[in-house]
């Protein structure tokens, strides 16, 4: 029989969440599914394994996912409700709201590969939430089939929520006072098989790594493979450096790609980050076309930008500014209403000033 979790059967928080059950398991920690009574709903509670609570590193690693999350509110993109500490036993805790479905990863094993009508969707809307954290300068850095979750949502069977910003980098400026940078250049970190050429090389990430990993991602759940053969991480690691990828049709040869899905995902595979689509918005419209009706439906992920420049976090705007801009456009529309009103007002008192010379 297996040991019984410490955490399941437990109250708490003095009693505001109570633990019932485990639902899912990593590196650092696990989930569980928890009720919280006072606001008659279910939540999951990811709590840092109590063993890893006195790693200096891997507890600043966890408040900065805590963090991280905290700050997206795309809709794609798991909602945190509350972060802090167990006063119990100094176990960190991060609480989210509860998803019902599977991981990518237990979908494809559960029901085989994922034809382009049915996946591309999802990938859209993945782009989507990664271009919120992109715009705020976070770099999830850990994207693979399951840190995407296929929720049952309001109806809706794949609604897709990106989760475990576990390795998130947030730039310099967008940090708190006294946090730091854990991940130095030179470490490798990530999962092997998902891992772009410049994550395997322990260089300096940017956006468009996390456009690179997700390509694999589109890559497995079109084919159930991966876009090279290797038979151990190292070798993945080697070739995502250094071998060109095989073509869809190549790959699974008894399925049919358009020849223009795979020019696309070669893009999105390039080696050099500046030869892929610099966005995670411009990946998502270059796969809309074949992603079938339900593709065409969903709207744009956030705003492209316009300026030619990569998505470099580095030089994204603070919060702050764009929440000014926000304030000028409402200054912009005051000034056009009272505009359109003095123009009606004019028009109006020519009219009866007309009239009255009329009469
Ligand atoms: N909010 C949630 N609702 C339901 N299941 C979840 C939730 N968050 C995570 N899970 C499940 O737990 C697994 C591990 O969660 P994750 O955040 O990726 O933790 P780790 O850092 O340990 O990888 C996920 O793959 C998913 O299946
Ligand atoms: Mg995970």
């Amino acid at each position: 029989m297996r040991p019984k979790d410490q955490f399941v059967g437990r109250d708490i928080l003095g009693g505001e969440y109570q633990i019932l059950e485990k639902i899912g398991t990593g590196g650092m920690g696990s989930v569980y599914k928890a009720s919280q009574p006072a606001m008659n709903r279910m939540v999951a509670i990811k709590i840092l394994h109590p063993k890893l609570a006195n790693r200096k590193d891997l507890a600043s690693r966890f408040r900065r996912e805590a963090r991280a999350m905290s700050q997206l509110s795309h809709p794609n993109t798991v909602k945190v409700f509350n972060f802090g500490e167990l006063e119990e036993d100094g176990s960190l805790y991060i609480v989210m709201e509860m998803l019902e479905g599977r991981n990518l990863n237990q979908t494809v094993r559960k029901d085989g590969p994922i034809p382009p009508e049915r996946a591309i969707p999802i990938l859209i809307q993945v782009c989507g939430a990664l271009q919120e954290a992109h715009d705020l300068g976070i770099v999830h850095r850990d994207l693979k089939p399951e840190n995407i979750f296929l929720a049952r949502q309001g109806g809706i069977n794949d609604y897709p929520k990106v989760l475990d910003f576990g390795l998130a980098k947030v730039t310099e400026r967008q940090m708190n006072p006294g946090s730091i940078i854990l991940t130095q250049e030179g470490m490798v970190f990530g999962t092997p098989e998902f891992m772009s050429p410049e994550q395997a090389q322990g260089k300096t990430l940017d956006a468009r790594s996390d456009i690179y990993s997700l390509a694999v991602i589109l890559y497995e759940v079109l084919t159930g493979k991966l876009p090279f053969s290797a038979k151990s991480p190292m070798e993945y690691i080697q070739k995502h450096v250094t071998e060109p990828i095989i073509p869809l049709s190549e790959r699974v040869p008894e399925h049919r790609f358009p020849s223009a899905l795979d020019e696309v995902l070669a893009r999105a595979l390039s080696k050099k980050p500046e030869q892929r689509f610099q966005s995670a918005s411009e990946f998502a419209e270059a796969l809309r076309p074949y992603g079938g009706p339900a593709a065409q439906a969903l709207p744009a992920p956030g705003q492209t930008s316009s300026a030619p420049e990569p998505a470099r976090t580095s030089e994204r705007r603070p919060p702050l500014q764009s929440s000014a801009g926000g304030q000028s456009q409402s200054s912009t529309a005051l000034l056009l209403g009272v505009a359109a009103l003095c123009l009606i007002v004019g028009v109006l008192s020519a009219v009866m000033l007309m009239r009255f010379l009329g009469h």
